[in-house]
């Protein structure tokens, strides 16, 4: 019999590794056979340590399983999909899971990440087979048409990126992708390199082929050590297949790929500072232009997306690019994979077309908050997205939309906040968070992170003067417009978004007027 324990870093957080040695020790001492595989997670993580068991109906999933639940789930007949309190029927039924639209993440929780076998029999390598039967415009061809866009947060066009790079003459090109995955709440970059490795190598590869590229890099942050080793191991054993190498597939054109640990710097996930780091220097920020589309690694063109980005080239190639089209609304093609956290019930990646509502996944998918309090502020796209009140919640989820409303969707992090957040905190945190972080490159995000903390302060704790409070908040609207205009990279010029929309929605936390008598 198959049983499935998740080796996701997800799981292993709350003892999927102690629920695999129970079931191991405990089959082996009832003489029952069993075959363990350590998939990756399916992204339901309020049901974590989620074990499934495969049956003629399907897999039957059983959550959240503790170490101590493993003898008496095996007394229920755990192995034949018997009745039990943790029972949650088929996995693919789960209403969190049966309502999504997975095509990224559709082998993810499903497959054994570093079996070269289980990736095969689903639909692994189809992409990078039909990319090698293309030229490389051909291939820029299907990327343009599929109308995919940077998922790393920006939101660029995938295809000009990469015909940039294509048109770009040099003898060395580079392929690096961004997997230092450091806004606060997301966690797809993650799941993607410990669950479906080769997903990615794939798409890497596909871009290399796209614009004649012949090393790679994936810059991982150093906080993610499962993956780091999963991403290794997973190259090798491509390399041994003849996957990567000199020879991609037997065609003779080269593709080596490399992991590189980063040092646990924000700022390093911005693309210039990341390639200042991997270059071995401090990570700080480079002036563009020159983009480095044309002068990246090493001064050389460089295509540099997101894990993401890279991962969705497979499905785009095996399929065809309108397949992928189809999914989405306005500019914003296919889905991307939203990560609930924060104060949610049911929190957990939910990949979905672009054009749902906050409101869908906060409540359709999360069911509320963990607290059970009303939900207060919702900030979507990492640390340096808007908050967005709830009379925002219908807006669809496309990036045009999002933007129209001055809130981001970013890398597609939701982190939800119940009635007891103070705003004001959330903004002085931004602003704390800028100062941290800042490389120091510019002076708008430098100097004024540190101002801006504590004008924010003077606002909080000022409550008694009414002037003086009116005045902080022209300064800090004032130092939030040069921080936008000023700043050299996103750091200083999006730290404004949660900092004004908590001014702007929330104003009642800092000592002003309610919106509606303002
Ligand atoms: P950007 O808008 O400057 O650039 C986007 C990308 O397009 C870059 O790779 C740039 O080199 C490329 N590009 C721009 N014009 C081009 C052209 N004509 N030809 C070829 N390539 C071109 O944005 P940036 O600063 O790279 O990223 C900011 C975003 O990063 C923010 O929106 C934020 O959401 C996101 N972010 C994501 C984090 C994460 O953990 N995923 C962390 C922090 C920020
Ligand atoms: Fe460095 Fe901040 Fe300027 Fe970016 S905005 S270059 S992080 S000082």
């Amino acid at each position: 019999v198959k049983v499935f324990v998740p080796r996701d870093s997800a799981a292993l957080a709350v003892g999927a590794d102690e629920v695999a040695e129970a079931l191991r020790h405990e089959c082996q001492c009832r003489g029952l056979k069993v075959e363990l595989v350590r998939n990756g997670s399916r992204g339901l993580f309020w049901l974590e340590t989620l074990v499934e068991v495969q049956t003629p109906q399907g897999r039957i999933a059983y959550g959240p399983v503790e170490a101590a639940d493993v003898p008496g789930l095996l007394d229920a007949g755990l192995l034949q999909g018997g009745e039990h309190p943790l029972r949650q029927g088929v996995t693919e039924q789960i209403p969190f899971l049966a309502l999504q639209e997975r095509l990224t993440f559709r082998r993810v929780g499903v497959i054994d990440p570093l079996s070269l076998a289980d990736y095969e029999a689903h639909e692994g390598w189809a992409g990078l087979r039909r990319a090698l039967s293309l030229d490389g415009s051909a291939i820029i061809q299907e990327m343009l048409h599929s109308g995919l866009r940077g998922r790393g947060g920006a939101a660029f066009p995938a295809g000009i990126k990469w015909k940039t790079v294509r048109e770009a003459q040099s003898a060395q090109k580079y392929v690096v992708c961004n997997a230092d995955e450091g806004d606060s709440g997301t966690y797809s970059d993650r799941m993607t390199m410990e669950g479906d490795p080769f997903m990615l190598i794939e798409g890497m590869t596909i871009a290399a082929l796209a614009v004649g590229a012949t090393r790679g890099y994936i810059y991982i942050r150093s906080e993610y050590p499962h993956a780091i080793a999963t991403m290794k191991e997973a190259i090798a054993r491509a390399t041994a297949a003849g996957f990567l190498g000199d020879s991609v597939c037997g065609s003779g054109r080269a593709f080596h790929l490399e992991v590189r640990k980063a040092a646990g710097s924000y700022v390093c996930g911005e693309e210039t500072a990341m390639l200042e780091s991997i270059e071995g220097k401090r990570g700080v920020v480079r002036a563009k232009p020159p983009l480095p589309a044309l002068s990246g690694l090493f001064g050389q063109p460089t295509v540099i997306n997101n894990v993401i980005t890279f991962a969705s080239a497979p499905i785009i190639l095996a399929r065809g690019a309108q397949a992928y089209r189809d999914f989405g609304v306005g500019r914003s093609h296919g889905t991307l994979p939203f990560q609930l956290a924060g104060n949610i019930k049911h929190g957990g990646l939910v990949e979905k077309a672009f054009g749902l509502t906050l409101r869908e996944l906060l409540y359709g998918f999360g069911g509320g908050t963990a607290s059970g309090r009303p939900i207060k502020a919702v900030q979507v796209g990492g640390p340096l997205g808007a908050y967005v009140p709830e009379s925002q919640w219908d807006v669809p989820l496309d990036y045009e939309a999002y933007a129209a409303m001055g809130a981001v969707v970013g890398h597609g992090g939701i982190v939800v906040h119940d009635d007891t957040a103070d705003l004001s905190q959330l903004a002085r945190y931004a602003m704390e968070f800028c100062a941290i972080e800042s490389c120091g490159k510019c002076t708008p995000c430098r100097i004024g992170s540190t101002r801006g903390v504590e004008v924010i302060d003077r606002i909080r704790f000022n409550r008694n003067n009414d002037q003086n409070r009116a005045e902080q908040v022209i300064l800090l609207r004032d130092l939030c417009d040069t921080m936008t205009h000023g700043s050299l990279c996103a750091m200083g010029g999006m730290t404004p978004f949660p900092v004004l929309s908590a001014l702007n929605h929330y104003p009642q936390d800092f000592g002003l007027a309610a919106p509606d008598q303002a």
